[in-house]
């Protein structure tokens, strides 16, 4: 089985996936690393971050790093913001569409497999098995998002941290690729007041739902 979760950031979205993942012993690709490290990787060639050179980025794509998207350098609210520019990009987009599908097709573990991230539902794979859209109030989502970043050491004001995301929202939502937004079939949860194990369980008596009925 395939599950697709798209939502907005500090949503649960990661967390809920990484959690699904795990117990159902699936693979688990979060797609907002690859554009994460696209990011990181322009600006570790020294990129101004104010102006992207588009060829510059598909290159970047295309000769993927994968293990940026396990650094923790790709956790800093900078590289979020280059990557949320990075993804309006119709060619850079392109470029990692394939390598998304390519995971969903062939699980590594042979089982199935879990994909977060903004248009997996409705673009990469508009077929999935379940779908998840997730979203949640932004100061709330702006809170977690600060104690993430303190968490992991980084300084992080709350107004600052909530001024970031409400851009990224805007620009995730907006752009003309592959915008945010709930693809038709998927179930919408506000996850404002509940936690992650309510979400894990909401999610899997759904996922259990749907096995039944198959
Ligand atoms: O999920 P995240 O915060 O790690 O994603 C970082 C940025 O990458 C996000 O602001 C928009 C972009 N992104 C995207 O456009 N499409 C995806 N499937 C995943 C992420």
């Amino acid at each position: 089985m395939i599950i697709a979760i798209d939502g907005s950031a500090a949503s649960g979205k990661g967390t809920l996936a990484r959690k699904l993942a795990l117990r159902l012993n699936y693979d688990y690709l979060d797609t907002g690393a690859l554009y994460r490290a696209v990011a990181l990787s322009l600006m570790k060639a020294g990129i101004d971050v104010n102006y992207i050179d588009e060829n510059q980025a598909v290159k970047c794509a295309s000769e993927m790093d994968l293990t940026l998207t396990k650094s923790p350098e790709i956790r800093t609210d900078l590289v979020a913001s280059l990557a949320s520019n990075i993804a309006s990009l119709a060619t850079v987009r392109a470029e990692l569409l394939t390598l998304q599908r390519a995971f969903a097709a062939a699980p590594p573990s042979g089982n199935g497999a879990v994909l977060d991230g903004r248009d997996i539902g409705t673009i990469i794979l508009p077929d999935a098995d379940l779908k998840f859209f997730i979203d949640a109030n932004i100061s709330i989502r702006a809170d977690r998002r600060t104690k993430e970043l303190l968490r992991g050491g980084q300084s992080a004001i709350f107004r600052d941290v909530l001024a970031a995301m409400k851009i990224r929202d805007y620009r995730d939502r907006t752009r003309l690729v592959a915008p945010l937004r709930a693809a038709e079939d998927a179930i919408s949860i506000d996850t404002s007041n509940i936690d992650a194990d309510a979400l894990l369980a909401l999610a899997l008596s759904y996922f259990e739902t749907k096995h039944r009925v198959e």
